[in-house]
């Protein structure tokens, strides 16, 4: 079937436009539709219909033990579906819904969610996301919407409608361009258990934030030998921070998805770190030459204050250091463009390790399959 395209301005979005209307009732007869949410584009289908839950993973190419993430309009949808009642989910449901971040809760026995959705985890991951395209999609079909980033698996997610149409065009039913989304990174998502709170994913909400909710909260993190309680200095968070950066070290990851590569370009990738710009600048640009010279076509992911220190086939910036969030926004339409240029050696220089910066790096890290160079 031709895909369908719906253009919609964000702005002007409402319950009963047209576009919306005729989205919702594909999503409600089976059919799965990529939408904008605040973080990255995804790839919905009703959480109810298996069929339509299945279609979807064929179509990223997803392994079926990965779980997705529930998108709901209203916070009353989860009646009945995941148990909310403890104080922390509601504190942290008070600050960041609609918003990035993704809550995996204990599911109730006998609901209507496919058991695609969960993967046969006794856990649902629900999110209520921050865009008024994806609010108005979920409230006209009336259902909880599973949706993954509508990238192939493997790919970094997609912020802008071509990135889904170039990945997925003649595997799913339709598509609503709402424009690039705002945030470019996918949500945080934590876990609840046991009176606990386990970091599953960085994400667009930060540890600091999180602990700014919750400072009495005990963490858990990926590595099983790191455990802190009471992250409110500092020095804990940013002790958070580097652990759960080493998640990939986990031997059974407690979020499927961490054990899979993740938005990885099609060239070679390698971070490069340091405390010396001018030593990361050297490295680079050497490390650049010598792959050109064995006949690599070659591209640098570099910065706004950097872009004009570097000579290679195809060097692109993410924006100014000074603008963290601005740089996450163009992260991935960056690592997709080096693949736009057919770029077979790709060194990428790290950001600021803080905030956001954190995040960003993880992602990196991700993209450059662990292959990071400390100089
Ligand atoms: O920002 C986002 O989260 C985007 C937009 C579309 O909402 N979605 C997204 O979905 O990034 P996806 O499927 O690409 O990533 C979902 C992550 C995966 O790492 C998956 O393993 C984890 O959430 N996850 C989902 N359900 C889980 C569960 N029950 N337990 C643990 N991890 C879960
Ligand atoms: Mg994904």
């Amino acid at each position: 079937m031709r895909m369908k395209q719906w253009n919609i301005d964000a702005e002007a979005v409402n319950l009963y436009s047209n576009e919306i209307k005729e989205a919702a009732a594909h999503i409600a007869a089976g059919r799965n539709i990529a939408f904008p949410t605040e973080t990255v584009y995804g790839l919905g289908a009703d959480a109810a219909q298996t069929a339509a839950v299945d279609r979807i993973f064929e179509a990223k190419g997803r392994p079926s033990d990965n779980p997705l993430i529930v998108h709901i309009g209203d916070a009353n949808q989860l009646h009945g579906i995941v148990d909310l009642s403890h104080h922390w989910i509601q504190r942290l449901i008070t600050a960041f819904w609609p918003g990035p971040l993704t809550l995996v809760l204990p599911l109730i026995s006998d609901t209507s969610i496919s058991p695609s959705v969960t993967a046969g985890l006794p856990t649902l991951a629900v999110r209520m996301p921050d865009h008024p395209i994806a609010l108005e999609l979920i409230r006209a079909a009336d259902c909880l919407i599973a949706a993954p980033s509508a990238n192939r698996s493997g790919k970094p997610s997609p912020t802008r409608a071509e990135h889904v149409i170039a990945d997925l065009s003649d595997r799913i039913d339709g598509i609503i361009d709402g424009g690039p989304t705002g945030v470019g990174l996918e949500s945080t998502v934590i876990e609840l258990a046991d009176n606990e709170l386990r970091m599953l994913r960085l994400g667009a909400i930060t540890p600091n934030q999180l602990s700014a909710v919750l400072p009495e909260a005990s963490w858990v993190l990926p590595n099983p030998s790191s455990k802190h309680t009471s992250p409110t200095s500092e020095q804990s968070l940013s002790l958070i921070s580097d652990t759960v950066s080493q998640s990939h070290e986990v031997n059974t990851p407690r979020s499927p998805g961490l054990k899979y590569t993740h938005y990885a370009p099609t060239g070679k990738m390698t971070l490069v770190k340091g405390t010396s710009p001018e030593r990361v600048r050297q490295w680079i640009q050497q490390a650049s030459d010598a792959a050109q010279s064995r006949g690599e076509k070659t591209g640098i992911l570099t910065y706004d204050e950097h872009k004009d220190h570097y000579e290679a086939d195809v060097v692109l910036s993410c924006g100014t250091l000074r603008k963290p969030y601005d740089i996450a926004q163009s992260l991935y339409h960056t690592l997709r463009l080096f693949d736009e240029h057919h770029v077979s050696y790709i060194l990428a220089e790290a950001c600021h390790d803080t905030g956001i910066g954190h995040t960003i790096l993880s992602r990196l890290e991700q993209a450059a399959s662990y292959n990071v160079v400390d100089v």
